[in-house]
């Protein structure tokens, strides 16, 4: 038994997206300051909606037809495993919604597309906690989805069991 096939498709482009995402975001200040770093800043934020459709469509798919896998550990390793499966999706949501507000409350420019009107309450230490929150999260994000990361291939290499394979894609062991 292994997850569906959209299942799958929307957790291996949330991973890449997050990766982008943090990478890019760490890049930033290496572009030239003006229409390098704009550039690159647009693609950030342009990639940063694209993961808030992926993730709302999974969130939506898992708790309506998408297929929803028995457990994979028992007792206190499924509670963990809970925990950390719940927690991801948790800084999924606020690391975008706290990148939103950042580009909000900088008034910032998504290319030529649209603005982010900045409001009247972005005083600068509004900016600065919004700002600090953003990158804390992402953080937080990349270190708990390296711990899932490292559990799924411990229960490949080291329990031989088929939890990683249940989710990847390919075409037998339905
Ligand atoms: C940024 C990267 C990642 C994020 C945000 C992420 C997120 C998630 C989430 C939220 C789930 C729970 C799925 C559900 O029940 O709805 C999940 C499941 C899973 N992920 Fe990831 N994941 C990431 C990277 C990885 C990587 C790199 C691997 C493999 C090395 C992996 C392997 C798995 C496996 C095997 C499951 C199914 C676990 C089970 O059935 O109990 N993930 N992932
Ligand atoms: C999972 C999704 C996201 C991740 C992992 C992520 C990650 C990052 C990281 C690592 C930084 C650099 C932090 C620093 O050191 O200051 C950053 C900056 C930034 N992000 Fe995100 N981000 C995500 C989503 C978004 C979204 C949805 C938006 C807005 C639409 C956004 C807007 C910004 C802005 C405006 C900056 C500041 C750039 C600057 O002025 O230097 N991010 N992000």
């Amino acid at each position: 038994m292994k997850y569906d096939g959209l299942s799958i498709l929307l957790h291996w482009l949330t991973a890449l997206l997050v990766i982008t995402l943090w990478a890019l975001g760490q890049s930033l200040s290496f572009f030239p300051k003006g229409a390098p770093r704009l550039t690159a800043l647009s693609v950030h934020m342009v990639l940063g909606l694209l993961i808030a459709a992926v993730i709302l469509v999974r969130i939506g798919w898992r708790s309506s037809a998408g297929r929803r896998l028995p457990a994979a550990d028992e007792g206190f390793l499924n509670l963990v495993a809970k925990g950390v499966h719940y927690g991801l999706y948790l800084l999924l949501v606020l690391t975008v919604a706290f990148g939103v507000a950042r580009a909000w409350v900088h008034g910032l420019h998504v290319f030529n597309w649209f603005t982010f009107h900045r409001p009247a309450f972005a005083t600068p230490g509004i900016i600065y906690i919004v700002s600090e929150t953003h990158s804390d999260l992402a953080d937080l994000l990349v270190i708990v989805a390296g711990m899932h990361a490292a559990a799924a291939l411990m229960h490949h290499y080291v329990m031989r069991d088929s939890v990683l394979k249940r989710m990847l894609p390919r075409r037998d062991a339905q």
